[in-house]
């Protein structure tokens, strides 16, 4: 399978450096205007070929990941388009806001080709990204799968109806910095209560990690787990009604909300 990455930022360079890593035999062409980060991608692993011009690492692709800017993304499907036979490739865009229809009127018979789009957060960068998955009906099972293997490799992914995208982005993309926020509070607490800021984040990040291994193992529901922690009259429980008190779950659903 030939997969072709095109753009070389931050989402198209995890992707590139993700499935390089998998071992896997497949071949990987990635497409960047300028040198630097094809130099770097290069310099990662010698199983990613790189290309200044998008035509060329496109020709031949099973998978077709476009990762450039949402306005971009018409411009380069149209450059492609108009040179290469896509009528068996998978058209992939991780470009927020560009919908399926919108990509397949920016190819010809655009309403044949098997069209996704895939959402990933940043934490791509690290392979544990939770992406999530939609596609048009012209995708068969196999292509589906296919897909959702590439973004497995680089942590979770989900494959869900468009129409919940943009509540999938809230909760995912921009909930990955909710919960930044969260460790930015928590550690400023910590700092109040007497803790190095650095040690205090630390501690933080171990506990959130301890959170959600305890979750995963379990597969308890979060109130269940805190009901282990809070000993009737005691401090948690304290804790936790005087953050309920300053509106801590409205906040976090009020900030979901407002994302969408
Ligand atoms: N970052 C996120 O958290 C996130 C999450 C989900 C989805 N996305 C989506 O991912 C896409 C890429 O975002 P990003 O953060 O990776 O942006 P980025 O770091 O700016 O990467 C975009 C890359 O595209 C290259 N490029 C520009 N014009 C091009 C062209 N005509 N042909 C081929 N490549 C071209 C740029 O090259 P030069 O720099 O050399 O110009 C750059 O390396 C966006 O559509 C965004 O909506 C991002």
């Amino acid at each position: 399978m030939k997969i072709a990455i095109i753009g070389a930022g931050n989402m198209g360079g995890a992707i590139a450096r993700g499935l390089a890593s998998l071992g896997q035999d497949m071949e990987l062409a990635v497409a960047n205007p300028s040198q630097p980060k094809l130099v770097a991608l290069r310099e990662y692993s010698s199983k990613i070929q790189t290309f200044t011009d998008n035509v060329e690492a496109a020709n031949g692709a099973d998978m077709l990941i476009l990762a450039v800017k949402p306005w971009l993304i018409e411009k380069v499907l149209r450059e492609i388009d108009a040179e290469v036979d896509l009528s068996s490739t998978m058209i992939v865009s991780v470009a927020a806001g560009v919908s399926l229809d919108d990509l397949a009127s920016f190819m010809t018979e655009g309403e044949k080709r098997a069209i996704f789009i895939a959402m990933p957060n940043t934490a791509i960068a690290v392979r544990q990204s939770m992406t999530f998955v939609c596609h048009n009906a012209n995708a068969t099972a196999e292509q589906v799968a296919m897909v959702k293997t590439v973004f497995d490799a680089m942590g979770q992914s989900a494959v869900i109806e468009e129409r919940q995208m943009t509540a999938a982005t809230a909760l995912c993309s921009c909930g990955i910095a909710f919960a930044m926020r969260y460790v930015r509070a928590a550690t400023e607490g910590g700092v109040e209560l007497g803790i190095y800021a650095h040690q205090a984040k630390d501690y933080v990040l171990q506990t959130l990690r301890g959170a959600v291994e305890l979750l995963e193992a379990t597969g308890n529901h979060p109130e269940a787990e805190i009901d282990r922690v809070t000993t009737p009259g005691g401090i948690t429980i304290r804790g936790l009604n005087a953050m309920e008190a300053h509106g801590f779950t409205n906040a976090v659903i009020q900030g979901l909300k407002a994302s969408k």
